[in-house]
């Protein structure tokens, strides 16, 4: 490591810091990389325990994110927590987290990850619905307000409607629903209400983030009885209509998933296409 001159750090291969950096530990060059609108992620074989959950994301994905939108030592919040993912690339990147889960046994397997992960940052998964964010907080006694939020919800009705892709996970004996619980977004059978409690939840997550502070959801437009409701651009658009509380939205990255097999749906009838990306909707709040 090498002092330049009074304003960059020479870390290399890796590039200049710039000691005026207000947003996170990259150099410009690791910056300038991030700032693609698209990138492909091909993450490792998920294991045992983790397969168990019917939607988890790679920890790497969201380690990208951390380390763009916080710096070390900073907070991360995720509203819908599954089996901990967030917090793992939090801890592994030197940031410290908190997240909400709803269901006792991701929140099981999230608890045993964190017990197993060598990390001394403060890591801190909560049971209970995210609507109810602050007063769950409240009873833990944590004040803490959040940097940095990176979370993917239910993608509306989509796991008990995605028949084929669930199949082989029903024939396992595995979920193919996160719960029964009501307040658990994933069972809102009405998609337009789906759009308004998911932006309450979003209501709540603006009340505990820091002035400037980023969110990223990872979620997607979906196919349901014969066509395409648009989650993802609804998503971006009702989190930016909520009176003092509306977030800022800045960008989307799509994520390319060249790595999953091709159904034939609707061959030789009808055009239902093969959806193999994500959207990454970025928000900032700014008072
Ligand atoms: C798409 S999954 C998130 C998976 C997570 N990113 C991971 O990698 O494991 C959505 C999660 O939200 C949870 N959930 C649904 N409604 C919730 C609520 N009201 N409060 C907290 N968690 C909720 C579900 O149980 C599920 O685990």
């Amino acid at each position: 490591m090498k002092n330049n001159t009074d304003n960059y750090i020479d870390l290399g291969e890796r590039g200049r810091f710039s000691l005026k950096n207000k947003l996170n530990n990259l150099t410009g060059k690791e910056w300038i990389k991030f700032t693609k609108s698209w990138f492909i992620h091909r993450p490792n074989r998920r294991k045992e325990d983790e397969i168990l959950h019917p939607a988890k994301y790679p920890e790497s994905l969201v380690a990208e994110f951390i380390k763009f939108f916080s710096k070390e030592n900073e907070w991360v919040f995720d509203p819908f927590l599954g089996t901990g993912s967030t917090l793992i690339a939090a801890g592994e990147n030197k940031r410290n987290g908190i997240g909400v889960e709803i269901n006792e046994k991701y929140f099981g397997t999230c608890q045993k990850r964190i017990e197993n992960l060598s990390s001394t940052q403060k890591l801190l998964p909560l049971l209970g619905s995210s609507f109810e964010i602050k007063s769950i907080l409240k009873k833990n006694k944590i004040e803490q307000q959040i940097d940095y939020t990176i979370t993917s919800p239910p993608y509306w009705n989509q796991l008990e409607r995605n028949n084929i892709r669930q199949k082989p996970r029903s024939e396992k004996g595995l979920d193919t629903k996160y719960s029964t619980s009501k307040d658990d977004l994933g069972n809102e059978k009405d998609y337009y209400n789906f759009i308004e409690l998911q932006a309450q939840v979003f209501d709540n997550v603006f009340d505990i983030t820091k002035n400037k502070g980023y969110l990223t959801i990872i979620t997607n437009n979906v196919y349901c009885e014969g066509k395409l409701f648009p989650l993802a651009y609804d998503t971006a658009i009702s989190l930016t209509k909520r009176g003092k509380k509306s977030w800022v939205l800045k960008d989307e990255k799509i994520w390319l998933q060249d790595d999953k097999s091709l159904i034939a749906l609707g061959i030789n009838n009808a055009w239902i296409g093969n959806r193999h990306h994500q959207f990454c909707l970025v928000f900032r709040k700014e008072e």
